[in-house]
């Protein structure tokens, strides 16, 4: 067991060979915090780590002690109200009005493994040895409230997973206005908060700003954890890079709003809280109601970003996401969207699919304008019935000529939506999300379904069921557009409207939980306009998610680089599309726009049938290649090297190792060419200092410590040798990748 409760000294201490995670009970019943951190070795008492003394203006717990104040320990899942002021992990509304609250621990448990929960998304073990759990309750006399914290410690990764379950055993009612899914009060503010905000067609930037006293956080309350800002926050001290210093990483396994935040106090005591967002919510829970968080996962790293991003990539990636896609590799794809957007017919589809085929892809993916009469953005979302103007012999003709081609077949879905011109709406306008006699705001032309409702759920299910059982589907994209307004559901009443928002993402993670277990053999890729929805929470039921609609080389490495820091790179979808691209309406070459996309989930997004012999042998070998190096590239470890988000940056870099050191996969990129350049040297990590690497494109060879100190001599002239195919490339927007193999 690596959880320890010493009965004694009332104290817990969770730990592995790299981290420890101590914490007490302390003199009135609650839970303080001692420390979270590189591992230390377990002793009789940390008693000496309790810190508390007399201060002026203090308000203190107990009468006549001087000492005791909840303002000045550190605690596990504060409350406010009650000596301590600063924003709370929780709140608690009471029937006469009260906020007060003072759960008291009642007892604990430990075991082996780590439970699920209950219609939500969470990591989780295949064997119990892989982790060990305390659930403590605690219970509040007052209200006849219980609150469970739940704790799991990982034996192999630096991380902590932490959620809170609420039950009400009183008469009366009582609301959750707030309630977090982790609290940690760390005893210093030098650090540097790292986030990954953005927008449509570009998402998860990369972010950093150091702490200041009071609070700073991100969130959302759009209804979709958004392109704005994810559900993910890192405090990195003050000297921490990619590869050196304390790291902690806080990401939320959710999908709706949320909130992180970091509240720094007068004492530079660092509060840390992630959780649904308290703005907009409440919960109502009559006699014997629970009400589960969702699971917080906090990583402890002392070898910098990289190490924190790799410990959240392996865990998601084996222990997050699920199915028989989890452990195989993706799927080379080609979709439509870019290349037909709505204006296709049975012939264009087969002709891209083919030629696809000849180049060596595996899957065809249907976008968008299948159904209805969809032939732009303004109808048919709900009327899942496919138009037989562009597809006369419907889509199971459609997918069996396809896989009569030796290519698996694809479909999209925005399963959660609705356009105003539908039969769909025609027949249910109450199933929208809408506030009673106030107007409802348009997004893309559509409206989004009351998922918070069983019955409309149940509905788009048998839909979407009948068209996978009815044809030959191997993959999903599920789409969603639009962001939730006028949050309001016509089937709760009006004391449980705060619950919309929740409830929605509670019928999102239902769907998914139905289709995918009715399908497991359907490869399900989530996306919301691009990355709008690109969480913790989706793994679990989608393991690939469109990273962002932007598809121009050069603002994926920004995109993806960001997105590296807690996902892993097997679920990034990411396509060569055409030039000028779509978005950015840049230039790049092909072997750039591969060269980026190979860090991914690749696929192709643009009308190949429009590529010249010269171009489609280029994508053939791209093809080859990333058959080659997926298994290594999906499941290997990323190092980020060198930084899109620096100022004046002109070479970004990273690296995928495999995990026995014999494979180095190094992308290289250069954003605008330079007359004359120095010398550049690339030093790698993680390779083994005595192992003979040879880079394949060139013969030559370097032992892993050379390349780690001394580094990779590149000759910035791009001339050509390396993994381009032998053409030579100059000019902005270069790129080069190298393979290193060891030399036997
Ligand atoms: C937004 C997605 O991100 C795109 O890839 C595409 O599927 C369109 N929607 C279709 O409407």
């Amino acid at each position: 067991m690596s959880i320890i409760f010493n009965e004694k000294t009332k104290e817990f201490h969770l730990y592995n060979k790299e981290i420890s995670y101590i914490f007490n009970i302390m003199p009135n019943s609650q839970l303080g915090h001692l420390y979270f951190g590189k591992n230390v070795k377990h002793r009789d008492s940390f008693e000496h780590l309790f810190q508390v003394e007399a201060r002026a203006l203090t308000a203190c717990v107990f009468e006549g002690d001087l000492t005791f104040s909840l303002e000045h320990v550190k605690q596990e899942y504060p409350s406010y109200g009650t000596t301590d002021f600063r924003e709370p992990a929780f709140e608690i509304l009471q029937g006469n009005g009260s906020r007060i609250t003072d759960f008291k621990y009642k007892s604990n448990h430990i075991f082996k493994g780590k439970k699920k929960l209950k219609g939500l998304p969470a990591t989780y073990v295949e064997n119990y040895d892989e982790a060990t759990t305390l659930e403590i309750t605690l219970f509040d006399d007052l209200i006849n409230a219980e609150l469970i914290l739940s704790y799991t410690i990982f034996e192999n990764y630096p991380i902590i997973t932490r959620s809170a379950r609420y039950k009400n055993y009183g008469n009366d009612e009582i609301y959750l206005t707030g309630c977090m899914s982790l609290s940690l009060d760390l005893p210093s503010d030098e650090y540097e908060m790292v986030q990954l905000s953005g927008a449509w067609s570009r998402e998860r930037y990369i972010t950093e700003r150091k702490l200041k006293p009071g609070i700073q956080s991100i969130y959302s309350a759009r209804g979709a954890s958004s392109a704005n800002h994810n559900p993910f926050i890192a405090l990195k001290s003050l000297n921490a890079d990619e590869f050196q210093g304390e790291v902690y990483g806080f990401s939320l396994v959710y999908s709706g709003n949320f909130k992180a935040q970091v509240e720094v106090d007068a004492y530079s005591v660092a509060r840390v809280t992630i959780g649904i967002n308290p703005f907009g919510f409440q919960w109502k829970l009559d006699k014997e109601e629970e009400f589960q968080t969702p699971e917080a996962v906090l990583v402890y790293s002392n070898k910098g970003l990289n190490y924190m991003s790799q410990s959240y990539h392996e865990l998601y990636r084996t222990r997050l996401a699920r199915g028989q896609w989890r452990d195989k590799v993706r799927p080379i794809l080609v979709n439509n969207w870019e290349a037909t957007y709505f204006d296709f017919n049975e012939d264009k589809i087969l002709n891209i699919a083919k030629t696809g085929k000849q180049l060596g892809m595996e899957l065809f993916v249907l976008d968008d304008g299948w159904f209805g009469k969809r032939n732009d953005d303004t109808t048919s979302l709900g009327d899942w019935v496919v138009d037989k103007n562009k597809l006369p012999n419907g889509i199971s003709n459609l997918a069996s000529e396809i896989e009569k081609m030796g290519l698996k077949f694809g479909l999209w879905f925005e399963p959660e939506m609705v356009s105003k011109v539908s039969e769909l709406y025609k027949n249910h306008p109450d199933w929208i999300i809408s506030t009673p006699n106030r107007r409802v705001s348009h997004g893309r032309n559509q409206l989004v379904l009351d998922f918070s409702r069983t019955d409309v759920v149940d509905y788009i299910y048998n839909k979407m069921s009948e068209i996978l059982t009815q044809s030959s589907i191997s993959y999903v994209k599920w789409d969603m557009n639009r962001n939730i307004t006028e949050a309001f559901s016509a089937k709760l009443s009006a004391k449980r409207q705060g619950e919309v928002m929740h409830r929605y993402i509670l019928g999102v993670y239902d769907l998914y939980e139905r289709l995918i277990s009715k399908f497991p053999d359907i490869l399900f890729e989530s996306c919301a306009s691009g990355g709008g929805r690109f969480d913790a929470g989706m793994l679990y039921y989608a393991p690939q998610a469109w990273t962002s609609d932007d598809t121009d080389a050069v603002e994926r490495l920004k995109i993806q680089y960001g997105t590296s820091m807690v996902y892993p790179i097997s679920c990034m979808g990411a396509h060569v599309s055409a030039v000028p691209n779509h978005q950015a309406k840049r230039i790049t070459s092909l072997d750039t726009r591969g060269n980026v996309a190979y860090f991914g989930a690749l696929g192709y997004e643009l009308d190949l049938n429009k590529l010249n012999d010269n171009e489609k042998l280029k994508i053939k070998k791209q093809i080859e290649f990333y058959k080659k190096y997926r298994e290594i590239i999906q499941k290997g470890i990323f190092y980020r090297l060198s930084s899109p988000f620096e100022n004046d940056v002109n070479y970004i870099s990273w690296m995928i190792i495999s995990k026995d050191k014999n494979t180095v996969i190094v992308g290289r990129y250069r954003i605008l060419n330079k007359p004359n350049p120095g010398y550049e040297r690339l030093r790698l990590v993680g390779l083994d200092n005595n192992k003979l690497y040879k880079i394949i494109s060139t013969g030559d060879k370097y032992y892993g410590d050379e390349l780690m100190n001394i580094g990779l001599l590149i000759n910035d002239n791009f001339t050509g040798f390396n993994e381009n195919f032998g053409e030579i490339e100059d000019g902005d927007f270069n790129s080069q990748i190298f393979v290193l193999t060891v030399d036997n």
